[in-house]
Order: C-alpha cells, then sequence, then structure tokens
C-alpha cells in the first residue's frame, strides 16, 4: 500500500507591512514604520524561497497575506509567477476595501480563492473597528470574490465583548445567503490586542451558544484541513444550509499538526505564528548563499515548529509583520 501523501505545507507569505486599515486589535493607529523598497523582498526573491520550500517539502500551497496584500503593487504578476513555478494552491487574505477592482485580475493570473475580514455589517462600527474604511468596499470585494469564482470564499471575524460580540446570528446568516463560510477566530493576546484582552476576549464556546439558537449544528466535518473546526449548519428561519467554522487559538489550541511557515515581507522565515524571531532568507539570498544554504534553512525551520499543542506564549510582534 502507498504510504498516504503527506498534507500540502502552507506558506504564509506576507507580501507588506502595511495596510489601508487600522483595526484595534492589529495595527496602531499610526500604522506601522515604513519600509523601503530595498528592504522587502523582490517577487524573484521571493520565488528563490519558495522553490528552496519546494526541495523541502512538497506540496506547497501559498497564501498571501499583510498587512493588506493589495498594497503591493504588482501582485498579480506574482500570482503569475508563483503559478508557474506549480504551487498547489494560491489564496489571499485579504480586508476586501480594493478587492472589487482587482479580484479578475487576480484570478485570471492564477489565484484560486480568498479569505475576507468582515468584522460587523454595520457601517458605524465598520469604521469604530478599523478607525477607517468603508463597509461597503468590503462587501463589494465580497460579490466580486464570488462573481470571478474566487470559491471557496471565507469570512474571518473577531468577535470582541462589547464592539460586536452581538453579531454573530447576523454574519452567519449573511454567510449562508451568499454561499460563503464564515469563521469566527478567537482574539489573540498578540500585538495591538494584548491591551485590554481579557476584557474584549469571546471564547468560542460562548459564541456557539448563541448561534444555536439560530441554526442547527450537525457534527463538525472530519476532512477539514487548516486551524478551523467546520460544521455544517442549517438556518431554523430560513432552512438554508451551509457550513460556520471556527478558530480557537486559545480555547482549543490547534499546532498540533501545524503545517504552516510565515515569511515576512523582509524575508523573515517563522516557524509559528507566535515566535517573535525567524531566520533571516534575505541575508542568505543577498549573500550568494546558493539555493543548499536556503533549503536547509527552511529544513531547520520546518524542525523548530511548535507541536506540544499547548496554548502559545504572548507574542509582542504586530499581525501585520507576520500575516496573520
Ligand atoms: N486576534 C485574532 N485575529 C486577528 N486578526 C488580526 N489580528 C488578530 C488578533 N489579535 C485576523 C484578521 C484577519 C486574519 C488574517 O487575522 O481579522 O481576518
Ligand atoms: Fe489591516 Fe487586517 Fe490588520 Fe485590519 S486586521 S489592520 S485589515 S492587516
Amino acid at each position: 500500500m502507498n504510504p498516504s501523501p503527506s498534507p500540502a505545507l502552507t506558506l504564509r507569505l506576507s507580501v507588506t507591512d502595511r495596510c489601508d486599515l487600522r483595526c484595534r486589535y492589529c495595527m496602531p493607529a499610526a500604522g506601522v514604520a515604513p519600509v523601503s523598497r530595498e528592504e522587502l523582498l523582490s517577487f524573484e526573491e521571493i520565488v528563490e524561497v519558495v522553490r528552496a520550500i519546494q526541495q523541502a517539502a512538497s506540496p506547497v500551497a501559498v497564501r498571501f497575506t499583510g498587512g493588506e496584500p493589495l498594497l503591493r503593487k504588482g501582485l498579480a504578476q506574482l500570482v503569475a509567477m508563483l503559478s508557474a513555478e506549480g504551487v498547489c494552491d494560491l489564496a489571499l487574505t485579504t480586508n476586501g476595501q480594493l478587492l472589487a477592482d482587482a479580484a479578475a485580475e487576480l484570478k485570471s493570473a492564477g489565484l484560486r480563492r480568498v479569505n475576507l475580514s468582515l468584522d460587523t455589517l454595520d457601517p458605524k462600527r465598520f469604521v469604530q473597528i478599523s478607525r477607517s474604511g468603508d463597509l461597503s468596499k468590503t462587501l463589494a470585494g465580497i460579490e466580486a470574490a464570488l462573481e470571478c469564482r474566487l470559491t471557496p470564499v471565507k469570512l474571518n471575524a473577531v468577535l470582541m465583548q462589547g464592539v460586536n460580540d452581538d453579531e454573530s446570528v447576523g454574519l452567519a446568516r449573511f454567510a449562508l445567503e451568499r454561499g460563503c463560510q464564515l469563521r469566527f477566530i478567537e482574539l489573540m493576546a498578540i500585538g495591538e490586542a494584548l491591551v485590554g484582552h481579557a476584557d474584549r476576549f469571546v471564547p468560542t464556546a460562548e459564541v456557539r451558544a448563541r448561534l444555536e439558537t439560530a441554526f442547527r449544528f450537525e457534527p463538525r466535518l472530519s476532512d477539514a484541513r487548516g486551524p478551523a473546526t467546520v460544521f455544517p449548519v442549517q438556518c431554523r428561519l430560513s432552512g438554508r444550509r451551509g457550513t460556520l467554522g471556527f478558530i480557537s487559538p486559545r480555547t482549543h489550541p490547534f499546532c498540533e499538526g501545524c503545517r504552516r511557515l510565515r515569511l515576512t515581507s523582509r524575508g523573515e522565515l517563522r516557524s509559528c505564528l507566535m515566535h517573535e524571531q525567524g531566520r533571516d532568507l534575505r541575508a542568505l539570498l543577498r549573500n550568494g548563499g546558493g539555493e543548499a544554504a536556503l533549503v536547509t534553512a527552511v529544513q531547520e525551520a520546518l524542525s523548530a515548529k511548535a507541536v506540544s499543542g499547548t496554548p502559545p506564549p504572548l507574542n509582542r510582534s504586530l499581525m501585520a509583520e507576520i500575516g496573520g
């Protein structure tokens, strides 16, 4: 019998730390310190890193993150370059503000699917949470992603006590109506969210209890990959069916079996979201370290992955530097 193929390794590739929003749980009001063009990995350097990862682990999937990845000029070109490298899945995590205009080009470049952040359906709250931005643009981004078949379209919501914790049912109905999968992400004590975390934190069990008043839950899907626990659900009101997911880093850590690596926009390779430092691949690339040195660095990062299954420690890094 053939051994079962190892699951794909996902590289979370941050292409910029910058963002056009300032979500209170993620970005300081003043944004992040500017990074010069030379400091960023070029598209060609990113391709070299992806090739090295493919040598160390196969197959490899890439998810573009940030900051807001759509702020990186020429992103569609990078998508096309990685598509030509035989990356098995190309996905994007975005706040959706700029997606309506970019979706068609990204799709033709080879992007398969998108995840969008959607914490509220109330325009005023959207501005309170993101300190800027325009809900209607993110909603237009969701429609564009569906039209361009960047599917499955997944929506991410971070609920916070006293801010938007009353929106779980409304957000879930919105997602089901559009055939999107909504995932509720527990607020992580990381970077900006360290302040007031205990007061704002809403455990998954509480979100689920509220959702059960409006949806019938079936047993969880066993084949779902990634950090989310996913359930088929049916709306008690409309009868509409769909799936809802929970990502619970605090109450249900998912470190075991994690196959994710992170590359910052400046070329630091991190084994785990909770590591404050990583391996400087940019120095290796620019000092002529060669492919073998890159592959070794990737192998080291893979063996440094935490598999303890214990809740992660605090991390002072900004989420926007390490790609969520
Ligand atoms: N806790 C939980 N989720 C967060 N995100 C950003 N910061 C945090 C945090 N402190 C989410 C964003 C986005 C995803 C990539 O990460 O809302 O949807
Ligand atoms: Fe930008 Fe996403 Fe952070 Fe909000 S959560 S500031 S959209 S990177």
